[in-house]
């Protein structure tokens, strides 16, 4: 019935989406992440299925159920959500990049349980690759977008980010209120396109956000294009 309501304007394509955080090892027993819920990714997969797309998500450690009828590739650490994602990206049409990457690793994981001396203790971390900029110089014809969530400077750091990794557009939110981000069920996005444009979606469900973004992605694909 859902598909009955629904424009099927994604009908053909394929958008790959990547959701929730990655989880950096520390030890067997410890890692680094954050407190993504994938939600905002899920929302988005669930949306463009229902819009007649083959979708692919590719998914960071969450605890919400999965949408049906997509192809769920499900990732650890941010290396392996980048093998998966250049992989997967070929097949693309459209990539949504809403997943939390961690940014660093450690240099090496401890093959033990690391026991507490007392004393002050350092990680070693080395950066992580950076998956959109990657996809970004090997663009082609694929409808790139990201996320950004910040806290300060919204508008200047999601401009820089759209420049830098050369996206269609980035979808940016302030962390902090606590109807927006990570964790909620809604979101308040600026949406800001390559173009120049920019445009601030009131606050709504994650739902609602997801079919707003996907209808901005189509009007990038090259045959929608003006
Ligand atoms: N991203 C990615 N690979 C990374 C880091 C980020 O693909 N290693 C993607 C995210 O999925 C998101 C976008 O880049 O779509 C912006 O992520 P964000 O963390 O806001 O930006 P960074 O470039 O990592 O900059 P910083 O964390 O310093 O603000
Ligand atoms: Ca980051």
């Amino acid at each position: 019935l859902m598909k009955l309501l629904t424009k099927q304007d994604l009908k053909g394509k394929c958008v790959l989406v990547s959701a929730g955080p990655t989880r950096e090892p520390i030890d067997p027993v410890r890692y680094i992440s954050n407190p993504s819920t994938g939600k905002m990714g899920y929302a988005i997969a669930r949306a463009a299925e229902h819009r007649g797309a083959k979708v692919i998500l590719v998914t960071g450690p969450v605890s919400i159920s999965p949408p049906e009828n997509v192809e769920i590739h499900q990732v650890m650490t941010a290396l392996e959500m980048a093998e998966v994602v250049l992989a997967q990206a070929e097949r693309a049409d459209i990539v949504i990049k809403t997943a939390a990457v961690g940014d660093y690793r450690c240099e090496t994981e401890a093959e033990q349980k690391i026991k507490k001396t007392g004393d002050c203790m350092t990680l070693d971390l080395v950066p992580n690759p950076d998956i959109l900029l990657e996809l970004g110089k090997r663009k082609g014809k694929m409808v790139l977008i990201g996320f950004a969530a910040e806290t300060e400077k919204l508008t200047a750091h999601a401009q820089e980010k759209l420049r830098k990794k050369n996206l269609d557009m980035i979808a940016a939110n302030l962390i902090g209120p606590s109807d927006s981000g990570f964790g909620a069920d809604t979101n308040k996005i600026t949406c800001f396109s390559c173009g120049g444009a920019s445009e601030t979606l009131g606050l709504m469900s994650k739902e609602a956000a997801a079919h707003a973004i996907l209808d901005k992605a189509t009007d990038f694909l090259p045959e929608c294009g003006v």
